[in-house]
């Protein structure tokens, strides 16, 4: 990048554009789209480089200008919300017992021998909120952020019609009424499905939905999305007028606010027992997911002498469900060729609902997992789906297993392109040897190619890449470049000769949506080092792995170099670089198909050389940290750039090597090995407070 100095005046005014844009651009899809492809370093420099240039030319200073927009509402988006009242999470349990401990340790810290009576309420699987209401008018809304201070989303709660707005007389004067956001499953499966017919990414599960449309900057996207709300609990309030849970509910419905018609006071553990077992039951009928039941002592007066652990409350517990499963069987096993021609069995199943979703495909993994599960075509098989994971098949029901079944002969050739497929000592994937000749391989290099953390590119859904390939549009990466020009001259391909593409006549397409299109790509013209890595689809480089060679390398031209000179050894100098993975890497430059799809590429784009501003004087420099569970504060990937960016080595795994466990919700095997290695476990929130001192 040119020197500030050394600018001219129009090239100053090209980049201030250029900057103006894709902060604009990166700004919608971080608060919009819940979806940043830029890390907070990056976004960084390039503000502080437009500062730079308008000192400079403060007569170039744009309407548009970053510089212009209050730091804190870019960078945060939403004002801050502190709770006066702190919004709290729950303690999880897992079975029967586990509630059983709970309710005898109630007893036990309350000196009685009576029978507590309790409130089971459905765990709504959505977003949590605060809703502020003075003299009966709603005035405030927040989400729980961290627990302590929320997001201003006054806006956006205020489109959600099941909110009222205003409250009958006799309302305590500040009221608080707090509960969840969510999206019911058939909204949920509508804006999905509009959204994939547009060539957007669906979202993974109703919650992420909710979420993503509740923290919108702009409160139109929220109004146009289907959102709908329990209300369970109160922060602040000016006088109480109940004194139990169910009086509250019973509050809450003259006020107004919708309550679950399914919440229920039990009287015993078997009441417990039995509501549990008949929520489990009818879980998948109803219009919106539950992942648990929370039992909160319905008594006030006992809830306030019971009081708190540090960040839950003792007066209530949450007990989870388990994963969702069923019953189905296996019609046919068939093999999905992936990006780097890795053979994935695939069992195509009976449709059926799980948990409200229809399931109709399950991964098998690999062919030693069919033979470990003994899995056979035509079995009956118990598939689970839990969170947003693939479905899994968890068991073959032998007794069930028809006369008919046959075993699955796992193919040496690539169902795709007929290319052999290998299987290296000591690897548990087959593998096509066909490179980018075999199409699936080509398809999903490309699919690869625009996601999220490569080069980004909204527009280009795997369906519409798959159309493309197929019809001669697009072969290879370089080709998303040359789409504009093709648009209207038609050429470039020899078998297309001539024909201009005229993507707007598409069925489903527009003028619009190609503009879009072809703007979404020409500002990745210029293009980060580490995306770049990642975007080749090198086997196993990811995120992280980009990084690590960018950072080592600074420049493209000289980490191809040493990877055409088979350096190998110069690779596993980078630390988190191991021999097996440089192979990789090194081979992958060896293949006469890969260079040519760089040097194509390269026409194209120009990237980005790598100034390093890692801090290696940050509080986590130099330690192994892993990410784990639902993070609420930041995506996943914006924690590890961040995490990166300040000296950290992010892994996937748990292991003595590790340093710091960062748990979000609902983390699962990692949380617990960390427990046993005896690793510092912290909280999201813990996290944060670590990288800030
Ligand atoms: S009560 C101090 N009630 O679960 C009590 N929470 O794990 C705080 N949730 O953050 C929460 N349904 O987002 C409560 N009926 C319900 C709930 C519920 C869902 C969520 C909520 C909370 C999380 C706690």
């Amino acid at each position: 990048m040119k020197d500030i100095e050394e600018l001219t005046k129009h090239e100053a005014e090209i980049e201030l554009k250029r900057i103006a844009e894709e902060m604009a651009k990166s700004d919608i899809a971080y608060y919009q789209n819940d979806n940043p492809y830029l890390t907070d370093a990056e976004y960084d420099s390039l503000k502080k480089r437009n500062e730079e240039i308008e000192a400079r030319f403060p007569e170039l200073i744009r309407a548009d200008s970053p510089s212009k927009r209050v730091g804190a509402a870019i960078k945060s988006g939403f004002g801050k919300v502190p709770h006066r009242f702190p919004m709290l999470s729950l303690g999880d349990v897992f079975s029967i017992e586990e509630v059983d401990d709970f309710i005898l340790g109630v007893k036990r810290f309350l000196n009685t021998a009576n029978d507590i009576i309790f409130m089971a309420e459905p765990k709504i699987d959505g977003l949590s909120f605060s809703a502020r209401y003075e003299h009966g008018r709603f005035v405030l809304g927040a989400t729980r952020g961290d627990g302590t201070t929320g997001e201003d989303i006054t806006d956006n709660l205020r489109t959600i019609a099941q909110l009222p707005q205003t409250l009958p007389s006799g309302v305590p004067d500040v009221l608080e009424v707090r509960g969840e956001v969510y999206m019911a499953k058939e909204d949920f499966f509508a804006i999905n499905e509009k959204y994939l017919a547009a060539g957007k990414k669906a979202f993974a599960n109703p919650r992420n939905a909710a979420a993503g449309s509740l923290r919108q900057l702009d409160a139109n996207i929220t109004k146009e999305r289907k959102l709908s709300l329990f209300a369970y609990t109160w922060g602040k309030v000016s006088q109480r007028c109940w004194n139990s849970q169910a009086e509250f509910f019973e509050r809450l419905q003259e006020w107004g606010f919708p309550t679950n018609p399914l919440n229920k006071l039990c009287h015993s553990l078997k009441e417990v027992e039995e509501n549990f077992n008949h929520l489990m039951e009818i879980r998948a009928q109803l219009s919106y997911d539950i992942d648990g039941i929370v039992y909160k002592v319905n008594d006030i007066a006992l809830q306030e002498r019971l009081g708190f652990l540090t960040r839950t409350p003792r007066w209530a517990i949450a007990h989870k469900f388990p994963a969702e499963q069923a019953l189905t069987r296996i019609k046919d096993i068939r093999i999905q060729v992936g990006r780097t021609g890795a053979l994935t069995p695939v069992a195509d199943l009976e449709p059926i609902n799980v948990g409200g979703v229809i399931v109709s495909h399950a991964t098998l993994h690999n062919e030693d997992e069919i033979k470990r599960k003994d899995i056979r075509i035509n079995d009956m098989v118990v598939v689970q789906r839990a969170g947003d994971v693939i479905p899994q098949i968890v068991k073959v029901i032998l007794d069930k297993r028809p006369a008919d079944s046959q075993e699955f002969i796992f193919p040496h050739t690539c169902p795709e392109c007929g290319a052999h497929a290998i299987r290296e000592e000591d690897e548990a994937v087959r593998r096509c040897t066909g490179g980018l000749t075999c199409p699936a391989q080509a398809i999903e290099r490309l699919i690869h190619f625009v996601s999220r953390e490569g080069f980004n590119i909204e527009g280009l859904g795997d369906k519409i890449i798959e159309d493309f390939y197929h019809e001669g549009i697009l072969h290879s990466p370089a080709d998303i470049f040359t789409l504009e020009q093709r648009n209207d001259d038609g050429d470039l391909f020899s078998h297309q000769k001539n024909s201009a593409l005229h993507l707007e006549s598409r069925a489903g397409w527009g003028k619009k949506s190609v503009e879009n299109l072809f703007q979404a790509i020409n500002q990745r013209r210029l293009i980060s080092l580490p995306r770049f890595i990642y975007a080749l689809g090198i086997r196993q480089v990811g995120t992280a792995t980009a990084r690590l060679i960018a950072q080592h390398y600074g420049n493209f031209t000289n980490f191809m170099t040493d990877m055409k000179n088979k350096e190998t050894a110069k690779l596993v100098q980078i630390d988190g670089i191991g021999g097996a993975m440089a192979k990789d890497i090194v081979e992958f430059f060896q293949e006469e198909h890969n260079l040519q799809t760089i040097q194509d590429l390269l026409q194209q784009v120009r990237v980005e050389d790598f100034e390093d501003k890692t801090d290696y004087n940050s509080p986590i420099a130099g330690k192994t940290i892993v990410f784990t569970g639902t993070l609420e504060r930041m995506a996943r990937a914006e924690a590890k750039a961040q995490a990166l960016s300040l000296g950290a080595k992010v892994a996937g795994s748990v292991s003595k090597n590790t340093d710091y466990v960062v748990m979000g919700a609902d983390a699962g095997s990692k949380a617990t090995k960390a427990k046993e290695l005896g690793i510092t476990i912290l909280s999201e929130e813990e996290y944060l407070n670590l990288i800030k001192s």
